[in-house]
């Protein structure tokens, strides 16, 4: 697959429908990496703009752009920018999170992801983005090493009670 096929699309109204397929593939896969997914598309979608304006967010937030994949028109996969970071995403999370759906992935779509949304991230003005996986997660690692990103350390999040490498990336 090459990356001119793919387009990464900010969320709007218009891709309810394809949020939704990637959502119950996620869902009856028992993964569910959507901020406080329960079905209300239009719902979802304010609080997503609301954080991707980034203005008056709750304590515990942080400004986020929240991205989908799209690939000769199939929606992918998904991924966010957070802009800032707050302490628990220096430990866990990083600057970019995202994940291709189950059914997609080892096709080369993670790395498209990635370097798509590190482009986006590179626009909306970030120098040097923190990425971060689970040191048992090998499809992420091996996705951020592809792309360039610079292993920096190992930690272990209490809060989430696993080990944690970072990688960072200049843009
Ligand atoms: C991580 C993830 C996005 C990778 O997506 P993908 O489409 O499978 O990735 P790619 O096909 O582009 O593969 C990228 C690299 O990872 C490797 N890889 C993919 N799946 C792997 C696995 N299960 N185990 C080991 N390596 C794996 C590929 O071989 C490739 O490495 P290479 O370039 O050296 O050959 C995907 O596995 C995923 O969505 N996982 C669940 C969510 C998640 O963990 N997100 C990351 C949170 S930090």
């Amino acid at each position: 697959m090459k990356c001119g096929n793919c387009e990464l699309i900010e969320i709007c109204a218009e891709i309810e429908a394809d949020f939704r397929e990637l959502a119950d593939e996620g869902i009856a896969a028992n993964e569910t990496p959507y901020i406080n997914w329960d079905g209300d598309f239009d719902d979802y979608l304010r609080r997503m703009q609301i954080l991707a304006k980034g203005v008056n967010l709750p304590a515990d937030e942080v400004p986020r752009n929240t991205y989908f994949l799209f690939c000769e028109g199939k929606i992918i996969g998904r991924s966010e920018i957070r802009r800032e970071l707050n302490d628990e995403h220096r430990k866990l999370g990083g600057h970019i999170g995202g994940d291709i759906r189950r059914s997609e992935r080892k096709k080369g779509y993670g790395t498209i992801l990635l370097n798509l949304t590190l482009e986006k991230a590179r626009e909306l003005g970030l120098k040097r983005v923190l990425l971060t996986c689970d040191k048992t997660n090998a499809a992420s690692a091996r996705t951020i090493e592809g792309s360039g990103g610079i292993f920096t350390e190992e930690i272990f999040d209490e809060k989430a009670n696993v080990f944690v490498k970072h990688y960072w990336m200049d843009l």
